[in-house]
């Protein structure tokens, strides 16, 4: 069997497939890339060819290929504190500006902020992070930070709140040896149980409503990027709908949905709010 590139058939199949599956749109001229991505799935699960891999992909046996198929044709770049003025922001002027709400009782002691396409977890720990650092003028409050990603892979070790040592040069030295527990001999870092208690990981399709509602700050950075126009709309919608009265979207700098957040009021170049 040919496993050198995908037939233009089979590759109008693939693309069709990708884009109901999480919303991405593989360009036309991607062929050669996405051949040389789905090969590396062949292999993993001996199948001779790309016709046989795509019939498993969408039969049942298949299901538990889903995520591998996914982890090949996406990226879980992530890291903590990545494009730090989003953080500056939350770590200050959101603080104060909840904490301000509160004292007028304009607002519940409670917070509840979403990082959607979480990755492996950097981005919602670095939401915990900057609360924790607050946590005097935060006394009290109950706070949740939820993660979700479509990949089972990538929120494994998003649940676990486990990190490797790249965390060595993300988080400052003070934050880290307050806020982690480092395992020597593994090389890894532990986030501590106030960071723990604060973030909840589940797997959610972006592409689908959420079941919870009202948040007060939503991160959606570094995943629409690829996401057909159509896609990136059903995804703005399905945000706007768990966003609560008055409550944020941090946007990050290259999603191309500036121009589709026209609902929101934008308040910074990255910064939108549902009024
Ligand atoms: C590059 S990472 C971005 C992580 C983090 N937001 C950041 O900015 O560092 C993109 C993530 O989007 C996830 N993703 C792609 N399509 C998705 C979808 N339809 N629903 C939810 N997550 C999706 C991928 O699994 C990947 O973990």
């Amino acid at each position: 069997m040919d496993t050198s590139q995908l037939t233009l058939k089979e590759f109008q199949q693939f693309q069709v497939f990708i884009l109901k599956l999480c919303g991405i749109s593989v360009p036309d001229n991607k062929i050669t890339l996405l051949s040389n991505r789905i090969r590396r799935r062949l292999r993993a699960t001996d199948i001779p060819d790309f016709e046989g891999y795509f019939k498993f992909l969408k039969s049942a046996a298949g299901k538990e290929e889903l995520d591998g198929f996914l982890s090949a044709i996406t990226t879980n770049e992530t890291s903590f504190f990545r494009t730090e003025k989003h953080f500056d922001w939350l770590r200050t002027e959101f603080v104060d500006l909840v904490v301000n709400q509160a004292k007028a009782g304009e607002r519940q002691r409670s917070l509840r902020i979403w990082s959607a396409a979480c990755s492996t977890g950097e981005e919602p720990y670095t939401i915990a992070l900057c609360l924790a650092e607050n946590q005097h003028k935060l006394a009290g409050w109950k706070i949740s930070v939820l993660g979700t990603d479509i990949s089972e892979h990538a929120i494994s070790k998003a649940r676990s709140g486990v990190f490797g040592d790249d965390i060595c040069n993300e988080v400052p030295e003070k934050l880290r040896s307050r806020f982690f527990l480092q395992h020597a001999e593994s090389k890894t870092w532990e986030a501590r149980p106030v960071l723990k208690e604060m973030v909840t990981i589940k797997r959610h399709n972006l592409m689908e409503r959420i079941s919870e509602s009202g948040f007060d700050c939503i991160f959606i950075r570094n995943v629409l990027i690829y996401f057909s126009k159509e896609s990136k709309q059903q995804v703005i919608e399905n945000l706007v709908h768990a966003m609560a009265k008055g409550s944020y979207l941090v946007v990050g700098p290259s999603e191309g949905i500036f121009e589709m957040l026209g609902m929101l009021t934008k308040r910074s170049t990255f910064l939108y709010q549902k009024e």
